[in-house]
């Protein structure tokens, strides 16, 4: 753990330069608006420690697979979301000589991400090797309003010299993926060019033999210098190298001068406009955001965040740590999906790193969606299922490949188009419960908002497809006269190749119940006999298949302890308890893989998945005691799993276990707890832990659409609250130990349940709480 960023309710703070934690502190202050991101990357040289970083949402390359062992069925490459041209660069040169913070004494140095507001900045005092003294101060921001475009304002100030200084904003197409298979670079140029204060830079991706779409980007950038505040007159030299421009400015100045730059920057990809338009585009946007100037762009910028916090923000009061922390959950959520593009998705490292290649995981819907749902209206949530039902084609391709026929369609474990990316088998074809979530969604989605049309319009071939699946991929037992399902993984990756994994059972199953009960409803709409026809749908013969597995599917069940198996001879190994191996831990760092996979050991919630999803299928003692058996067990080394068991513990009232989780999904990042950090940070996993806040500690359910709260309030805070959004309504809740507030300011009521009593809340509602809720 570190912990050397400074507790504020605001921002993240880094007082005093950290070289070795440079890295970390890139990936915790990257700053995004959707469409594109960066990690906290210095704007000037430097050549100590640091992971560059510019991502331009959707933009990605098929870089071709690496493993050992070819098996058929693996996709051909892995997508990923490739570092693109970096706008962000300032060269500064003094007297000649590059300035490089990297080579010089620090005296002073402060970097902070403002999260209010959306904003970067950094100053510092610095000596160089020559000795002279300079003061930078930085400020940037990606664009919430003109979200394909970015501003910095970067001076140099001149403390103990007269001399020469040389700024040079610059495009650099040049830059690589740290993570790329073969250490080939992904971009080709397509065209450059300069003019006062102006450079434009087209890059391509490089051609791929596997039919993947090739991306166009222009980069543009505009800049213009103030010396003392006021407009310098300034020559800049163009500079053109192999995918880089550049226009170079020398001016004097004397001790005590300084230099503002001012730099404008868009980004804009042919994922979204026309490869033939893209240079004149680019200037036209140059144009409008110069026009209104960085003031402009950045208060624009600062209202767009504003609202943001009106309807995402948590207060918790007397928890500094806990407040930055659930505050830097929130805000880079917010900043890697905006929600207004169909196309795009959340990778688990958002725009901060290449880990997982800012590909889609089943992190979308089993974290992110109950996020977005609460927190950024219906169309966001909407346009993440879309994106699924879009993929359908592809997924019933890749089902195809697999040896899956008939409209069977199995998602891709990770895919940027709909096309499988990964390539681990265990993972690849096993991990097969990601399908389920995908349903799931669809299921909570409408759940939530109350929009059933959404089964008619998309929703119902998608689960038509996914029950396919299910039917053809479980066989039937002769031995046990039930169905099983052989040769899976489930969300527990410490365990591969298992029969009859309890959650992936359940979930088939509940899947093909839900696509009954969806067929039903559809049957009465207007649109059912189009989409039958379309899928091919044997209602008949179907669907008396699917009845006939749901009444015959295996479950694994131990009598004794009275609790669901993870899998079919659970039993059998030896159980222990985490703490029985602390000085193990991380087991995936210090354990063999054989060793881990034949150990009790469990990575992320598996059967407590199962629970926490369908929890109102069980009664309070079969919730408990399975989450005895198994949390004990539980490592917790996926991100996604301490955020679940947080949930669990607050509902089953187990409040010290669930505040320790809590503790782990919310400082995850900031205080490096799993020493990963420098790869980036835990996108979607930020959404299990607003989830511990709003679904643990608020007990926040939505039950046959009315909106169900059964809040406490952990041991060490005073007193907690936050906005939801729920049918079109944003209401704040604050929970303190007397009482759960309601506020709805519109003038529609809405129905809320606190501890079992509904109120229609108009205005304002005051619960008073008692007995343990209270304490
Ligand atoms: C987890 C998966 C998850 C992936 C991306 C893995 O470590 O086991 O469940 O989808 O990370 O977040």
């Amino acid at each position: 753990m570190k912990q050397y960023i400074t507790p504020n309710p605001w921002s993240v703070i880094e007082e005093g330069f950290h070289p070795e934690e440079n890295e970390i502190t890139e990936s915790l202050m990257s700053l995004g608006n959707g469409r594109m991101g960066q990690r906290g990357n210095f704007e000037e040289k430097y050549s100590g420690k640091t992971l560059l970083g510019n991502y331009v949402a959707g933009v990605y390359f098929p870089d071709k697979t690496r493993v050992g062992w070819w098996k058929n069925g693996y996709p051909d490459y892995f997508a990923k979301v490739i570092n693109a041209c970096n706008w962000i660069g300032i060269d500064v040169e003094i007297d000649g000589q590059i300035l490089d913070l990297h080579t010089c004494q620090i005296e002073e140095f402060y970097r902070e991400l403002d999260m209010k507001r959306g904003v970067l900045s950094r100053h510092c005092t610095a000596i160089t090797p020559q000795g002279q003294r300079v003061r930078i101060e930085s400020e940037r921001f990606c664009s919430m309003v003109d979200d394909e475009s970015g501003a910095i304002k970067y001076s140099v100030k001149a403390l103990n010299f007269d001399g020469h200084i040389t700024l040079t904003p610059y495009l650099d197409g040049t830059i690589r993926n740290r993570d790329a298979n073969y250490d080939e670079t992904f971009w080709q140029e397509i065209s450059k060019e300069t003019s006062f204060a102006e450079g434009i830079l087209t890059l391509e991706t490089k051609p791929n033999p596997y039919g993947v779409e090739q991306f166009e980007v222009t980069t543009g950038m505009r800049f213009d210098i103030k010396k003392n505040g006021k407009k310098l007159d300034f020559q800049s030299h163009p500079v053109k190298n192999e995918k880089y421009v550049a226009g170079k400015v020398v001016t004097e100045i004397s001790e005590g001068d300084e230099l503002t730059l001012f730099k404008y920057a868009v980004n804009l990809s042919s994922a979204n406009y026309k490869r033939e338009e893209l240079t004149e585009k680019a200037k036209n946007y140059l144009d409008r955001i110069t026009k209104k100037g960085y003031s402009s762009l950045l208060s624009e910028h600062e209202l767009a965040w504003a609202d943001k916090w009106e309807r995402n923000d948590i207060e918790i009061v007397g928890d500094m740590e806990a407040q930055q922390g659930i505050r830097f959950n929130i805000f880079h959520l917010q900043q890697t999906y905006t929600g207004e593009d169909e196309s795009l998705n959340i990778g688990p490292k958002g725009f901060t790193g290449e880990k997982y290649g800012g590909v889609t995981y089943w992190d979308t819907e089993a974290y992110c969606i109950p996020f977005y749902l609460a927190t950024s209206g219906k169309h966001v949530a909407r346009n993440l299922l879309i994106y699924r039902y879009k993929h359908l084609a592809k997924a019933i391709e890749n089902a195809g490949k697999l040896g899956f026929s008939q409209g069977a369609a199995l998602y891709p474990m990770v895919t940027m188009n709909g096309e499988e990316s990964h390539n681990e088998w265990e993972i690849t074809f096993e991990e097969i419960h990601r399908n389920g979530a995908i349903a799931f969604a669809i299921y909570d989605y409408i759940n939530y908002t109350g929009d059933k049309v959404y089964l008619a319009e998309y929703g119902l071939e998608v689960l038509i497809a996914i029950s396919r699946f299910w039917k053809q991929r479980v066989n039937w037992s002769a031995q046990k006269e039930k169905f099983v399902m052989l040769g899976v993984t489930g969300p527990n990756e410490y365990e591969n190749n298992v029969n009859n994994n309890w959650y992936t059972n359940y979930l088939a199953v509940w899947c093909l119940k839900y696509t009954l009960s969806a067929i039903e409803y559809v049957r009465s709409q207007e649109k059912a006999d189009a989409i039958f026809a379309k899928v091919e749908f044997d209602q008949e013969a179907e669907t008396k298949d699917w009845q006939e597995i749901i009444d015959k599917m295996y479950f694994p069940y131990d009598p004794e302890r009275e609790v669901f198996l993870q899998q079919d001879g659970f039993l059998d190994k030896e159980l222990k308890t985490v703490d029985q191996i602390s000085e193990h831990r991380p087991i995936n760092q210090k354990w063999s893989w054989d060793r881990i996979l034949r150990s009790c050991f469990i990575k992320q919630a598996d059967v407590l998945q199962g629970l926490y999803l369908f929890e109102d299928h069980f009664d309070q003692g079969t919730l408990r005691r399975n989450f005895d058996f198994y949390e004990p067990m539980t490592v917790h080394e996926s991100s996604l799993s301490p955020c679940v068991h947080s949930i669990l513990a607050s509902s089953l009232g187990k409040k010290e276990k669930a505040y320790e989780m809590y503790v782990r999904t919310a400082r995850l990042d900031l205080d490096d707890y799993n020493n990963d950090t420098e790869d980036g940070l835990h996108i979607t996993s930020m959404a299990g832990t607003w989830m511990s806040v709003v679904k643990g500690f608020a007990g926040q359910r939505v039950r046959d659409g009315v909106l169900v709260l059964n809040p406490y309030i952990p041991e060490g805070w005073d007193a907690y609250s936050f906005r939801i959004g729920f049918r079109g309504i944003t209401m704040r809740i604050e929970v303190t130990r007397q009482a759960v507030i309601i506020e709805n300011p519109t003038t529609e009521s809405v129905e809320v349940q606190v501890w079992g009593k509904q109120y229609s809340v108009l205005g304002e509602v005051r619960h008073e709480l008692k007995g343990a809720a209270a304490e």
